[in-house]
């Protein structure tokens, strides 16, 4: 029988804090038919091995093992995808958000018309323990940021501790882009209808064990969801990023050809020869680092990558000019001619080598994946008997 509430904990090296973390959840809801879900990245501190233990001493504790695979946001789908509870809440393995709320957020669903309630640092009492002012000033910071640019009207939209109702989940699920950290965010801006929310305050503790995960990388990641989750329903983020690699490849283009031509006196096309191939060999370079960099290829996959680029981008440049030719001909103005044939070798080269190069990258990856960890398939869920 499903029981009326999971928790779903992200972890990630919180091996000292797991079995702490189930006591105090515990004593936070005595009467109330719970569970938590852990879900780790295979974690090197052990976690694993202590998921374990936990799972067989307790059948409250169940577990996702992940193998190969990273980040906070798509973690905690994977867990509330084992869910069959009625309401799922999310909170973090290290102790640092605050337990005794755990039992008003249930009463608020339960009891009101309600369908997310949210444990908030900002709102009136609640608080940050701790934190240095930079840390403080860049939570700030971020927050605001999400205000401006998505106007959900709620006081801590990066908060990692929340409860919801599972058709919340049931009904966001698809539409969610799973990166990142801010997975409550990803679910107030993919909900197909405004949600009906509440805020709780609480104290953020200071974490006991281990250490933070949230770097650079995190901070990126969380400017594509904004991206992602404003102008991604118009264009494709990863489109963006192409094109501006392919605008910052024209800028080297021209200083290429100009160094050839002008600076050492070569023809023409052989200057000009010379910059194209250039400027597609970075132009590849930055979006295999940048644009697809979960997919990037590596080592001896890249002359091969780099030969495949070229043929589709050969293609891209024959369609753009046949395309712009033809407008010329029809009298349409040679600038505006140009544009479109550039534009369609653009959306070719972007759409065609997504799929052909950095589809190939995807196939190989799995591979190693395959040839490194033989004996792991899928990701082990458990409580204790699966
Ligand atoms: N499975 C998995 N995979 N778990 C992860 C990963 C990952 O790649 N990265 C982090 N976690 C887990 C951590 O183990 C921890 O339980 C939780 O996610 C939060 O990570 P921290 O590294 O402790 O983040 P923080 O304390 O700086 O920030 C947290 O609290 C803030 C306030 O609620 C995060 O939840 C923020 O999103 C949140 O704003
Ligand atoms: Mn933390």
């Amino acid at each position: 029988m499903a029981c009326e509430l999971s928790i779903v904990v992200p972890a990630y090296n919180e091996r000292l804090n797991l079995g702490r973390m189930v006591d105090v959840v515990a004593r936070a809801l005595p009467g109330t038919d719970w569970e938590v879900i852990f879900v780790d990245d295979d974690s090197p501190d052990g976690s694993y091995d202590e998921l374990v233990e936990l799972s067989k001493r307790n059948s409250k504790v169940r577990f996702v093992r992940r193998v190969g695979r990273r980040g906070l946001a798509s973690a905690c789908l994977e867990g509330m995808g084992i869910s069959a509870a009625e309401f799922i809440a999310v909170m973090d393995a290290d102790l640092q958000h605050d337990e005794m709320l755990l039992p008003s957020m249930l009463a608020t669903l339960r009891n009101e018309p309600c369908d997310l309630v949210i444990g908030s640092r900002y709102h009136s009492h609640g608080g940050i323990d701790g934190w240095s002012s930079d840390r403080a000033c860049l939570s700030r910071m971020g927050t605001q940021l999400s205000s401006w640019i998505t106007k959900v009207p709620v006081s801590d939209p990066l908060s990692g501790f929340f409860m919801l109702r599972r058709e919340v989940y049931e009904s966001a699920v698809r539409q969610m882009s799973g990166t990142g950290f801010k997975i409550l965010l990803d679910f107030l801006l993919s909900a197909p209808a405004p949600l009906r929310v509440r805020e709780l305050p609480y104290v953020f503790r200071q974490r006991l064990h281990g250490e933070s995960k949230l770097d650079v990388m995190v901070g990126l990641e969380y400017l594509t969801l904004l991206l992602e989750k404003t102008a991604g329903r118009f264009l494709p983020v990863s489109f963006v990023f192409y094109l501006l690699v392919g605008l910052s490849g024209l800028a080297f283009h021209l200083a290429l050809l100009a160094l050839m031509h002008v600076a050492l006196s070569q023809q023409f096309w052989i200057s000009q020869a010379v910059a194209t191939a250039g400027a597609m060999c970075t132009n590849f370079v930055i979006n295999n680092l940048a644009t697809f960099r979960h997919r990037r290829l590596k080592g001896a996959n890249l002359l091969p990558g780099i030969m495949l680029y070229a043929v589709i981008c050969g293609f891209g440049a024959v369609a753009n000019v046949e395309v712009a030719d033809y407008l010329f001909e029809k009298s349409v103005p040679w600038w505006l001619a140009g544009v479109v044939g550039a534009g369609i070798g653009a959306v070719w080269n972007y759409a065609v080598s997504k799929q052909v190069v950095w589809g190939w990258a995807v196939q190989v990856l799995q591979r190693r994946k395959h040839r490194e960890a033989p004996s792991m398939g899928a990701p082990v869920s458990s409580r204790g008997a699966l």
